[in-house]
């Protein structure tokens, strides 16, 4: 049998879509590629957190929260999420991508909800959103990105009374690097009564006036709703919340497989998130920066007739559209010592290969001219034609 799954290789890598391992420790002189955005993930603090909680508690959590895994630093990680994203509760799970899909398949059970519910989905949500969809088996109906006339146009099409309604979307949009106009999002959701799901993986750490993402700078509380975000990029560590209320966390602990059934996060990954979560406060100047850096590449960029996509965010993808030449190009910057991201579908749509380029603390501005200069040098076609 092995010829099948050999064969859909094949059919991949004849569609420049294969996906390999880049080189192990690829000693790049300059990384684009890293979600580590604010550097806490080699941070001297964040780093001995998680060694003096190795020491305390052991590598290893032992058991699922419910069983022998549950200890105070989990605990008071989630009072400290909860306060930062001004929830009554939170809880923690292993991985973003775990978090997404087994929350969202719990809260749209069959089991649950009186009458099978309807969900309106970002159609370019992330593969553990869409997973949670195909698990779940519940009849999902895309809006376009950001599309807030789409959106309504949507609900109402689709919405009725008798059917629970959920919105399920990024705050922040790691491929797109868009930022979601989240109070019309719950003004929308309120209006329809829907439920509202989100995810905020690439704003944990850089947006709000704390740095504990967008969803602390509007004011959810007219609408039911959980958060989600991961600790997997400017945490610079591993694992992931969902911020809600005391009723939601219950629920979770009741029904949620993924967090039943799942050992509880390492101690270490769980002490050296709570450090960098009390870091992040003090980062402004390291938000600023980043930023910065986001607008200087833009800036470069463009005025070498460039496109770029996106705006206010760290993150600047470069769309050349065909796979075969993002391939190419990110090879090329790889060649000059510039590690950058090539996004493929299907993890974009087809047609939106990208280049995508992730500013970190670290970038400063004469690394991103390098950066920009040798995209110009190597970019025609769509990208280059403005
Ligand atoms: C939007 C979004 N959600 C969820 C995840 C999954 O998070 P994790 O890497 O913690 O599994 C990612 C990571 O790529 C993401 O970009």
């Amino acid at each position: 049998m092995y010829h099948f799954y050999d064969q859909y290789c094949v059919e991949q890598a004849a569609k420049s879509r294969l996906r390999v391992l880049p080189p192990a420790d690829l000693p790049a002189a300059l990384d684009f590629s890293s979600n580590d955005y604010l550097g806490l993930a080699a941070h001297p603090d964040v780093v001995n957190a998680a060694i003096d909680a190795a020491r305390q508690y052991g590598a290893g959590s032992t058991g699922s929260r419910l069983l022998s895994g549950n200890y105070s630093l989990i605990e008071s990680l989630e009072r400290q999420i909860a306060i930062g994203k001004q929830t009554e509760a939170a809880l923690i799970f292993s991985s973003g991508y775990q978090a997404n899909m087994t929350v969202l398949a719990s809260l749209l059970s069959k089991r649950v909800l009186p009458a099978p519910p309807i969900v309106f989905f970002d159609r370019l949500n992330h593969s553990s959103l869409y997973n949670a969809m195909f698990l779940s088996g519940v009849e999902y109906v895309l809006f376009d990105r950001n599309d807030m006339i789409d959106l309504r146009r949507q609900l109402q099409q689709h919405c009725v009374a008798s059917r629970p309604a959920f919105i399920v979307t990024e705050t922040v949009h790691g491929m797109e690097a868009d930022r979601l106009p989240l109070a019309e999002v719950v003004d929308i959701a309120a209006s329809y009564n829907c439920f509202l799901y989100l995810d905020e993986a690439h704003a944990t750490g850089l947006y709000g006036p704390q740095g504990y993402g967008l969803s602390t700078t509007v004011d959810l509380s007219p609408v039911p709703h959980m958060v989600m975000g991961t600790f997997s990029k400017a945490i610079g560590g591993a694992g992931a919340y969902i911020a809600c209320n005391a009723v939601m966390q219950q629920f979770m602990l009741n029904r949620t497989a993924g967090f039943i059934y799942s050992t509880a996060p390492s101690p270490m990954s769980v002490a050296a998130a709570a450090q960098a979560w009390r870091m992040i406060p003090a980062l402004a100047a390291q938000r600023e920066q980043v930023f910065a850096m986001a607008d200087l590449l833009r800036q470069l960029l463009r005025a070498r007739g460039i496109t770029v996509m996106g705006d206010g965010t760290n993150i600047v993808p470069v769309c050349l559209g065909d796979e075969a030449g993002t391939l190419a190009l990110k090879k090329a910057l790889l060649d000059e010592g510039m590690m950058v991201s090539a996004i493929r579908p299907p993890t974009v749509p087809t047609g939106t290969s990208r280049l995508r380029v992730a500013l970190n603390a670290g970038h400063d501005s004469d690394s991103v001219s390098r950066l920009a200069q040798a995209i110009a040098r190597h970019v025609s076609g769509p990208a280059a034609r403005g």
